[in-house]
């Protein structure tokens, strides 16, 4: 089993996308071990677009992110990273599958909706922002021994 981290980015809440986004990972058999429902610190935007300060969309993607509610989770399933990433779709909504989420409900690169980790390292890096090891809850999945 592997886990990764998303966060369901402002714009999703204001377009009350959350359930649209959260059923296509539940429908496809994908454990939720971690969710919370939170506005962003500029600390915590700080932190998890480190990699990208100094970028010409740095300043940008900060006040975005910190201007509204975001839903932070925490996700389990074989091959998990590489899973989540198809179904989110390519960062460039232009260049993210038909079917994919940025695919079907996205516009623009910094307004993409949704984030998901691309790596393990980042995955804790990421995830580690937003939970405690103690909020991160394993339970049987009542569907997991037939996907
Ligand atoms: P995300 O997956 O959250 O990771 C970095 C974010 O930077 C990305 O999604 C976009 O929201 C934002 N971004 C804005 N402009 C660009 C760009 N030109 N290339 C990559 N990411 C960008």
């Amino acid at each position: 089993m592997e886990r990764t981290f998303i966060i369901l980015k402002p714009n999703a809440v204001r377009r009350g996308l959350v359930g649209e986004i959260l059923k296509r990972f539940e429908q496809r058999g994908i454990k939720i071990v971690g969710l919370k429902f939170l506005k962003m610190t500029r600390e915590q935007a700080e932190k998890l677009y480190e990699p990208h300060k100094g970028k010409q969309f740095y300043d940008e993607l900060l006040e975005f992110m910190l201007n509204g509610p975001i839903v932070a989770v925490i996700l389990e399933a074989p091959r998990c990273l590489e899973l989540v990433r198809h179904i989110v779709g390519a960062t460039d909504p232009l260049k993210a599958e038909a079917g994919s989420i940025r695919g079907e409900f996205a516009l623009t690169i910094t307004k993409n909706l949704i984030h998901a980790s691309d790596s393990t390292d980042n995955f804790i890096r990421e995830s580690s922002i937003f939970f405690s090891p103690d909020e991160i809850i394993d339970y049987y999945l009542d569907v997991q021994d037939d996907i």
